[in-house]
């Protein structure tokens, strides 16, 4: 192909049978709404031109995509794919090949598309077409004597013959922009359903002899549309079972690949360990032999080899150095780094955090806007005071430090190197360094003292 690419990506149907006040393509896939999948494959062809049909309303579309450099196309009544193509031509130079792909079908690859733009020239058009063991509802592909295709008749126009051909149009066309203008003006909607058919363009083009090339695509995910949520859940897990796939011929070992859940990037060492129910979104790299625990969710987070994440642990925005042990029932939030060698144990929550290599934080915890010092032992039940309930203030932990248990450090507040802090203090003024410091009310026993009793009546 020599020419520059235009996309067009029709969205102006209205999704009644997905049943939600949600536009159908907006509804997300991998965390990623349905046409975003196609928009980002649109820009890996490299198009500087993607044109977005959407309906009347498209404002929640727009909304959604705002930050995203798109032409917006509004189609305010859906006379058919050919009308909604040519709402657009206006805005698409002669010299333009036009690719049409279709914002409720997310799985379309690069791979596939550039195989059909690899064939197409200012002469020829390409079209993605696939055999189906059940191909009730699509068009269908009519082929001439030599096999060359000649026309798409639709479900509700094809003559009990044609409705025996199981060669499908998917919909997904490359056309130069210069021939698309002319045989889109020539359109009628003489037909079953009164609409403008895009598919009526190939026996434009079998008559102004421009040669129509046929693709299949590699896997029939590609061309698999979205009409329900029943088709959304099977698209869902056919592209999770893919990305499992990968990881696991890259070498990761998943304890069930169908129960896993890429809503992201996941880079991976070697000998990486997934448990069943890992959930990752955003961008996340785990290192060599890292091992996560069932039900974990991982979140733009980056882990040091040979961490262990274990069970039903939520790790955000954070980065572990090697050797860490996390959880089970580890809450980690944004802005955290945790250096190498630490223990993060159960029902421990750190924020906005940095601790130091080789420190624990075993049990029970929260540990917020703070540094912690290496070597540290945070004892059971600690919490960092961090909030006054307008402003949020630091604790600064030092070196070797201990914290016995159920202390509360109420922030701003500095313990020095080596301190020892007694189990159950509230500590409001900085700890000096190398010291016991400790706030208890002193331990009393009352002689004598009796338990009262139940009166009888
Ligand atoms: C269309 C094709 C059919 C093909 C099938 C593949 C035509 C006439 N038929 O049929 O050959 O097998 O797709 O799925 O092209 N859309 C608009 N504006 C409109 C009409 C549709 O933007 O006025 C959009 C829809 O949102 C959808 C796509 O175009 O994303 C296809 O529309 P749909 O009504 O599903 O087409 P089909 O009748 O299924
Ligand atoms: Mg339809």
């Amino acid at each position: 192909m020599s020419q520059q690419l235009a996309v067009v990506i029709l969205a102006a149907g209205q999704g009644t049978r997905m049943k939600s006040d949600i536009p159908k393509v907006l509804h997300p896939l991998a965390g990623k709404p349905l046409v975003q999948h196609v928009i980002d494959v649109a820009r890996e062809l490299g198009s500087d031109a993607i044109h977005l049909v959407h309906g009347h309303g498209g404002g929640q579309v727009r909304e959604a995509l705002a930050s995203q450099d798109l032409t917006w196309v509004e189609q305010a009544e859906q006379l058919g794919t050919g009308h909604a193509v040519d709402q657009v031509m206006p805005g698409i130079d002669d010299d333009r090949m036009v690719l049409v792909l279709y914002g409720d079908v997310p799985l379309i690859t690069a791979a596939t598309l550039n195989k059909l733009l690899e064939s197409v020239s200012a002469d020829t058009m390409a079209l993605l077409t696939a055999r189906l063991p059940d191909p009730t509802g699509y068009g269908r592909i009519l082929r001439d004597d030599q096999g060359q295709v000649c026309g798409i008749v639709e479900q509700k126009d094809a003559s009990p013959e044609q409705l025996a051909i199981d060669e499908v149009n998917t919909g997904i066309m490359a056309v130069p922009a210069v021939h698309l203008r002319k045989w889109l003006s020539a359109l009628d909607n003489d037909n079953a359903q009164g609409e403008y058919y895009l598919t009526d363009i190939i026996a434009m083009a079998v008559a102004d002899g421009v040669a129509i090339a046929a693709f299949a695509p590699a896997s029939l995910a590609e061309i698999m549309g979205v009409n329900n949520k029943v088709q959304l859940a099977e698209l869902e897990r056919r592209y999770q079972f893919a990305r499992a796939e990968a990881l696991m011929l890259a070498g990761v070992t998943m304890a069930d690949p169908t129960r896993f859940d890429l809503r992201g990037r996941l880079d991976t060492g070697r000998d990486v360990f997934l448990d069943i129910n890992v959930i990752i979104e955003g961008d996340v790299t785990l290192g060599d032999g890292v091992s996560i625990g069932p039900n974990v969710v991982l979140k733009n987070v980056k882990i040091g080899a040979g961490c262990q994440i274990l069970a039903n642990s939520v790790l955000e925005d954070a980065e572990f150095g090697q050797g860490c042990r996390v959880g089970p029932f580890a809450r980690v939030r944004p802005e955290t780094r945790i250096a190498d060698h630490c223990h993060i144990g159960n029902f421990v929550e750190i924020k906005k955090s940095v601790v130091s290599s080789g420190s624990k934080i075993n049990h029970l915890t929260y540990v917020g806007d703070s540094e912690v010092g290496s070597g540290v032992n945070i004892g059971a039940g600690t919490i960092t005071c961090n909030y006054d309930g307008a402003n949020k203030h630091k604790t600064l932990i030092g070196n070797d430090v201990f914290i016995g248990s159920d202390v509360k450090l109420v922030a701003p507040v500095k313990v020095g190197d080596g301190a020892t802090i007694g189990a159950g203090s509230v500590i409001s003024r900085d700890a000096p360094a190398g010291e016991l410091t400790l706030s208890r009310a002193p331990q009393r026993t009352i002689k004598g003292w009796q338990r009262p009793v139940k009166k009888k009546t």
